[in-house]
């Protein structure tokens, strides 16, 4: 069997090698991959705006199954069109991609079907958003509704902020604006919570704390992530319990209700209040870092995930995992997530030698002429497993030390709320 993967991340690089130790497949593809990638399967660079490019390329290669990485192409129906052809494909349709696509519709169905969320309302234009602000408590989140890449949320401390949120909104920062929300600020700890879905059922796929800002202490711009840890520090069966009852199933509930069925992964982005789950919001995908994170915890052959969420069979997988703690610490381009160079050698990465609990994902890289390269803003993921978040961590800023590349930087403090 032959399979496929659409993306360029760390978390494509986690699912190609995941894929590989599976050894169910006799070929891999990456559309279109980086220099991790391409040690372990074959990048083929395709306009991922062409679906049908990519269709005929499947076809081509006789691939017998695509794993889609990133949301862009969920929301604008990858998955949907493949299907027109007969080609399994694993991840959610466009209509249940609407989850992360459109922050209004999650909202709407979370009022629905009375799922915990932060009091919000929808603003059609300036001057109604604005008149609501006069009266407002602050701090206050006003959130473009469409996908923005994490950069469409703004946590406004007063009035000032939240009208120039709603202005750069309405201005067309983020794509062409109808809506807007304006949502209520919820004060406690968040929490990535992971389900695999076939249609029918759905199993657990883990738990993780990412960092999103770019600097120690939580402080500087948001990210798409600078590192994480799995398990959640949060996570018990009571509130696991919770997240299931209140929140996931009355979801998967609405979408049926819309004659859609959920399969693929579901990241579930919470706040916990006093051991209590609101939805901030939700990922049809894995997370980037948290899937590098989790992964290598995962004992079960993913390739038997994958093809008995595709054959609506997942009841009979039994999912398992390693009770080991996991750290991951992202490495990106200096001035990330501003402005950054690219082209930069990273000199004898290749040559880095880790140990049997240690991995290196590969994101913004690129290989030419033996040589790899940093081309992204988020570079390289280093990931540990072990007894202790402590020693994780000791393990990874070892690793980190022998890393010979200046153009690059990292925080320091990844699972500073797990490590004394
Ligand atoms: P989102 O893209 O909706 O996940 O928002 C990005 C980040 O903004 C989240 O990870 C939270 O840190 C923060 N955030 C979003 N909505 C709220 C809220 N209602 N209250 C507090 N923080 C929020
Ligand atoms: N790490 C956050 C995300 O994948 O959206």
């Amino acid at each position: 069997m032959k399979v496929g993967i659409i993306g360029s991340g760390g978390r494509e690089h986690a699912i190609c090698q995941s894929l590989k130790i599976s050894n169910k497949f006799t070929e891999i593809f990456c559309f279109p991959g980086n220099a991790g990638t391409a040690s372990l399967a074959n990048n083929v660079e395709l306009d991922l705006n062409n679906f049908e490019t990519i269709k005929n390329y499947i076809f081509k290669k006789k691939i017998d199954l695509i794993i889609i990485g990133p949301e862009k192409p969920l929301v604008d129906g990858l998955v949907d069109y493949l299907e027109k052809f007969k080609i399994k494909v694993f991840g959610p349709n466009k209509l249940a991609s609407q989850l992360e696509g459109s922050k209004i519709f999650t909202k709407e169905l979370c009022k629905k079907f009375n799922i915990p969320t932060a009091n919000f309302g929808i603003y059609k234009n300036k001057l109604d958003a604005k008149e609501f602000l006069e009266k407002a408590n602050y701090p206050i989140v006003v959130k473009a509704d469409n996908l923005a890449s994490g950069k469409g949320v703004y946590i406004c401390e007063n009035k000032a902020e939240a009208i120039n949120a709603v202005n750069e909104i309405f201005n067309g920062k983020f794509g062409k604006a109808d809506k807007l929300l304006i949502e209520e600020f919820l004060s406690g700890e968040e929490m990535s919570f992971f389900t695999i879905h076939d249609g029918n059922i759905f199993k657990n796929f883990g738990t993780a704390q990412d960092h999103k800002r770019a600097l120690d202490g939580d402080k500087g711009k948001n990210t798409g992530g600078m590192g994480a840890y799995s398990p959640s520090r949060l996570i018990n069966k009571e509130l696991e319990n919770k997240i299931i009852k209140k929140i996931i199933n009355p979801t998967l509930a609405g979408l049926s209700e819309l004659g859609c069925k959920y399969r693929g992964f579901l990241y579930t982005g919470l706040m916990i209040v006093n051991n209590e789950p609101y939805l901030i919001e939700y990922n049809v995908r894995m997370g980037d870092p948290e899937c590098q994170t989790i992964l290598p915890k995962l004992k079960t052959n993913i390739g038997d995930i994958f093809l008995a969420c595709c054959n609506q069979k997942l009841m009979d997988t039994k999912i398992e995992w390693s009770n080991k703690k996991s750290l991951c610490v992202v490495v990106c381009s200096k001035g990330y997530p501003e402005k950054f160079e690219k082209d930069i050698e990273i000199i004898d990465l290749d040559k880095m030698k880790l140990n049997e609990n240690d991995y290196l994902f590969h994101a913004g890289t690129k290989s030419k002429n033996e040589k790899i390269y940093a081309i992204g803003g988020r570079v390289l993921n280093f990931v540990t497993l072990s007894d202790n978040f402590k020693s994780a961590k000791k393990i990874i800023y070892n690793n980190l030390s022998k890393l010979n590349w200046t153009g690059g930087f990292y925080r320091k403090d990844i699972g500073f709320r797990v490590i004394d």
